[in-house]
């Protein structure tokens, strides 16, 4: 018998794992637990609540507990308050281990529920998660719930829930069980809505103080994370495609960036990935042993002279190699500048987002001088990320003249840039280089429907997921023979990606995989998964999602919605009728999040779980919700007047008769043009 790659849990820690969770917050005190210095801890939060507002937090807190509870905890509560800002609850963090077991582990009277609280567990995993106990999942601040009691509540309530309840989340408190219908969602969950006039950085954090909203950044709140894979997946496919945009000619690429943190770091390991010869510069030595260690970085160099000649035997040699340059980025492009370096692919993911905090460091200083200058004279701090952003720009645009192709990567790198005075914006106004999602994952992916879909195996056995990538490999050749050319490469590049996916070893927690697929790919490889369970090659049922970063579910005007140009990349319909789609045609739970990514208040963003368990009912449901999932946003992308969009939409209705879209009619440039010169001419006045 073949190995379960989850964790084994014996007989007795899973009676106690059961028993736990049916208590749920429990009736007598558990002891308090001491703050575990060795556990990676979300940093003090801002001080914002006034003395009034900080009892209010304290009885908002309590409202989870019996009144003679409360002589205890409210001191307790106060405390966490004034230390980390925030009231955890640390006491009732429970005692088992956190991590997503096998589906029949769980307490449950629906596997549906079963399997969203093995997703919940999985965001939570110390392994997975970036602070565990404070309950964030990943970005800094992407909640999965507030505190503890909700933690403990929720878990109570998906083991008791049967298919004729839903639960409701309110921002990661959950409301409790309404009656509702076997198909209505399982759960519902918003994350940080509020009204649009509150909601500014500070409005955020009152509210996540007082314990009345979170952040549930995208895929935290909405128990849909997987760890590194996904990261890793969007860039290789977005490195594939710079590749093809610059020159498709079959040759070696040379990529250069900088960057080896939490999503940055991914950048090494897609460039090997892709087949590239990947450089990547990073100030922390501490980041980049990390990196070197895991096997995301091949070798490791400090002087730039020696970096260049490997880089040169590389590409004579047509040699795939990650590179780690443990030296300021702007170094490395003033060398390779003055140096007159033919590179093919440039890109920066410092963290620009948050230039004078740390997410910048600046030339001309070590490390240590700029992390004491931030602290101590942050007002020439600044200055000096400002010049050295000047020079960084003068150095990448010598480079993109002599054939470079360089994007910004949804760092804020070019917004950041400007604002320090660099070169940085174009002619016509507009900035020089493109971000990201206008130039590849818009009109490549997005409107022709191609997105972050991904699946998790509720058995944790490796072997399932195995079976699960040789399926979807095999429905996506298929699809590949008699796709149209304009999807063909999107097709191939993901065939690459499952093909290699197991060999690459990219699973940390749960047994999950991405690959990105448009509506017929995502329909598809669902429907043979779904036949998989019912004849018994998988073993149990699989919960199938996506990233909120994808075709409908998420209006950002910065980052997925960067590439709609009718004035409507700031409004959010689409992503609200995305959600309100998903729950009413089979979603097993839907989300919607106010921030993620780019920031409170700047994108609204919605995703669902839909469980599948081999049934009819499995399969009538993720054929409706999967079409209206991607085609709503080609819709959306269609209306706008994207011409990749334009091609899908009506793909998608010659293949669905009863799908009818608003077609956009396209206006004469020169008419209006015409027409406006005529207005404003002196003469329209007289
Ligand atoms: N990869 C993506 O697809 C993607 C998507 C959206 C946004 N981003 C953005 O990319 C940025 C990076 O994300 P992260 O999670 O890796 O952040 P991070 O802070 O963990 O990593 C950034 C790294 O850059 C290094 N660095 C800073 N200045 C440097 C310099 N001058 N020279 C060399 N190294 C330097 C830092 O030491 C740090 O390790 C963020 O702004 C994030 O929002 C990335």
């Amino acid at each position: 018998m073949h190995q379960k790659a989850n964790h084994k849990f014996s007989v007795m820690d899973t009676i106690n794992f059961k028993s736990a969770i049916l208590e749920g917050i429990p009736e007598k005190l558990p002891t308090q637990k001491p703050y575990n210095p060795n556990v990676n801890h979300a940093p003090k939060r801002k001080d914002i609540l006034t003395a009034a507002e900080k009892k209010l937090a304290l009885k908002n807190a309590l409202r989870y507990f019996k009144p003679e509870q409360h002589a205890i905890l409210a001191p307790e509560f106060l405390d966490e308050l004034n230390k980390y800002g925030r009231i955890y609850m640390y006491r009732f963090r429970p005692e088992y281990e956190m991590k997503a077991r096998p589906i029949e582990e769980y307490p449950c009277k629906t596997i549906q529920a079963a399997s969203i609280m093995m997703m919940i567990q999985n965001n939570l995993d110390y392994a997975v998660a970036q602070h565990p106990h404070e309950l964030i999942t990943y970005g800094g601040n992407g909640a999965v719930f507030q505190n503890w009691a909700q933690y403990r509540l929720c878990m109570k309530y998906l083991a008791e829930m049967t298919d004729e309840q839903t639960l409701v989340m309110y921002s990661g408190h959950p409301m409790g069980l309404f009656p509702s219908h076997k198909d209505a969602p399982r759960v519902v969950v918003t994350n940080g809505m509020v009204i649009p006039n509150y909601s500014s950085r500070n409005d955020y954090e009152r509210m996540n103080a007082l314990g009345v909203s979170q952040y549930g950044q995208m895929t935290a709140g909405s128990y849909m994370y997987i760890g590194p894979q996904g990261i890793v997946h969007g860039t290789t496919i977005t490195l594939m495609n710079a590749a093809r945009l610059h020159k498709n000619d079959g040759k070696i690429k040379l990529f250069i960036s900088s960057g080896l943190g939490g999503m940055s770091g991914a950048q090494p390991k897609a460039g090997v990935i892709a087949g590239m010869i990947a450089v990547v510069a990073e100030i922390n030595p501490k980041a980049v042993k990390i990196r070197h260690e895991q096997g995301w970085v091949d070798e490791v160099f400090t002087d730039l002279e020696a970096l260049l000649y490997r880089i040169e035997k590389a590409r004579l040699n047509s040699e795939v190699v990650s590179i780690a340059y443990q030296g300021n980025i702007v170094d490395l492009w003033e060398f390779f500048a003055e140096k007159n370096v033919q590179i093919d692919l440039g890109s920066d993911q410092t963290s620009l987002h948050n230039p004078f905090s740390g997410g910048y460091y600046p030339c001309g200083l070590s490390f240590e001088e700029s992390n004491q200058m931030m602290a101590e004279n942050p007002e020439l701090f600044q200055k000096k990320v400002h010049e050295s952003l000047v020079r960084q720009v003068k150095a990448i645009n010598k480079l993109t003249a002599n054939g470079m192709y360089f994007w910004d990567y949804g760092n804020a790198f070019l917004l950041e840039a400007k604002r320090a005075g660099a070169d940085i914006v174009g002619q016509s106004g507009d900035f020089r280089y493109p971000s990201y999602v206008q130039d590849i994952m818009g009109p490549l992916f997005f409107d022709y429907g191609f997105g972050p879909f991904r699946w998790v195996c509720c058995s944790g056995d490796s072997e399932d997921l195995k079976k699960t990538d040789e399926i979807a490999a095999s429905v996506l050749t298929e699809i590949a023979s008699t796709a149209p050319n304009e999807i063909v490469h999107q097709l191939q590049d993901n065939i690459h990606w499952i093909e290699e996916a197991g060999r690459n070893r990219l699973v940390v927690g749960s047994q999950a995989r991405i690959l990105y697929a448009d509506s017929e790919g995502r329909i598809k490889i669902a429907e043979a998964f779904n036949k998989a369970i019912r004849d018994g090659i998988i073993s149990a049922p699989i919960v199938l999602g996506r990233d909120h970063h994808d075709v409908s579910g998420t209006d950002s005007p910065f980052r997925e919605t960067s590439n709609i140009y009718d004035g409507s990349s700031f409004t959010a319909d689409m992503a609200i009728q995305n959600v309100i789609g998903d729950s009413f045609r089979g979603a097993t739970w839907v989300s919607i999040h106010n921030g993620g990514g780019v920031g409170w208040g700047e994108v609204i963003n919605g995703g669902f779980g839909m469980t599948i368990d081999g049934s009819v009912d499995s399969e009538r449901r993720l054929k409706q919700m999967l079409f209206w999932d991607v085609n709503n946003g080609i819709a959306r992308r269609n209306w706008a007047r994207n011409d990749s969009a334009m091609f899908a939409i009506k793909r998608a209705m010659q293949e669905n008769p009863n799908l009818k879209v608003t077609l956009p009619n396209l206006a004469d440039d020169t008419l209006i043009e015409d027409l406006l010169k005529l207005n404003i001419s002196p003469d329209s006045n007289v």
